[in-house]
């Protein structure tokens, strides 16, 4: 890591996950084939937002497969916490992914709708946790669940309802919610923000700000949006056709862009201040009351 990578905050970081030279590649219809990630070498520090940015395919959502364990890679290694995820059994595998969480854009299409949100919010509680198995623990895991509403700013009655009768803000806080349920040090934001009205936007990206704060959380957040990614990123890693060409500070790779492709990727954004002029002047939610409409 370079000086200026480390200039925004001054405490000193540990490395949570490494990947080396990762690689992915698809095997479509008859012998296409389409290397979706291509040697990239990248280390995400502990407390940190690294952002994913580039053009649609360019392999964001592989990488963040690849690093989550989800995909195997063609090539590479992933090390979170310093374990080889490629060596781990299954067991400690399963132990592993309580650390790491993921929110996607269209958290709708995760959710079973016949499932009440408490259900929802309780699934890696109970996965990960045995103290709320069975229906001794019900009580407890209600609580529990209530609490993590609360955390996300929705009130913690809202667990006996379906996702349906929730707006897409809404729906966004409870997988939130349910992303921190087994208390992770890693969670992989896939434009979480981007199916969501830009007021609506800004509150889910106060709240996000906020529990990293709250939990030192770190943040792989995978974004269009170069005005969302100047807003909350400490680093951006730019993507193109699988390969990492910019790696840096934001302030450094948005302000001062050295690949051309960074650069044509800037220029295709009309208004780059826009979230931060409204986030600047408007009054942002938090985690406390009076989100609920959103
Ligand atoms: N399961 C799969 N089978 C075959 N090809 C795939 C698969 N998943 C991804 N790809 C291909 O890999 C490349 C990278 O896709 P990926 O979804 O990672 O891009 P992305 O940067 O997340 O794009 P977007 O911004 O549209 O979400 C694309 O060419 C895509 O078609
Ligand atoms: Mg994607």
């Amino acid at each position: 890591m370079t000086t200026a990578d480390t200039s925004r905050r001054t405490t000193t970081r540990t490395t949570l996950l490494e990947l080396d030279g990762l690689a992915r590649e698809f095997t479509g219809p008859g012998t296409t084939r389409t290397i979706a990630v291509d040697d990239v070498t990248l280390t995400v520090e502990d407390g940190e937002t690294l952002a994913l940015v580039g053009e649609s395919g360019s392999g964001k959502t592989t990488l963040t497969r690849l690093l989550l364990g989800l995909l195997d890679p063609t090539a590479g290694t992933v090390r979170f916490e310093g374990h080889d995820l490629a060596r781990l059994s299954p067991a400690e595998m399963r132990a592993l992914r309580a650390g790491m969480q993921v929110v996607l854009q269209d958290p709708y299409s995760s959710m079973n709708p016949r499932m009440k949100v408490t259900d929802i919010v309780a699934e890696p509680l109970v996965t990960h946790d045995v103290t709320y198995r069975g229906r001794r623990a019900r009580a407890r895991l209600r609580e529990r669940v209530g609490e993590l509403l609360e955390s996300v700013g929705l009130p913690a009655r809202l667990q006996d309802r379906y996702p349906h009768e929730f707006s897409g803000g809404q729906r966004q806080r409870v997988s939130i919610a349910r992303a921190l349920a087994s208390s992770p040090r890693l969670v992989v934001l896939d434009e979480p923000t981007s199916a969501l009205d830009v007021s609506v936007q800004s509150q889910v990206l106060d709240l996000l700000v906020e529990l990293q704060r709250q939990h030192g959380l770190t943040y792989v957040f995978v974004s269009h949006n170069l005005a969302v990614v100047r807003q909350i990123a400490d680093r951006v890693a730019v993507l193109r056709r699988g390969r990492v060409v910019e790696c840096g500070e934001t302030a450094t790779v948005l302000g001062a862009p050295r690949h051309p492709y960074t650069r044509e990727l800037l220029a295709a954004v009309p208004r780059p201040d826009a979230y931060r002029t409204r986030t600047r002047t408007g009054t942002g939610t938090g985690t406390g009351g009076g989100t609920t409409g959103v």
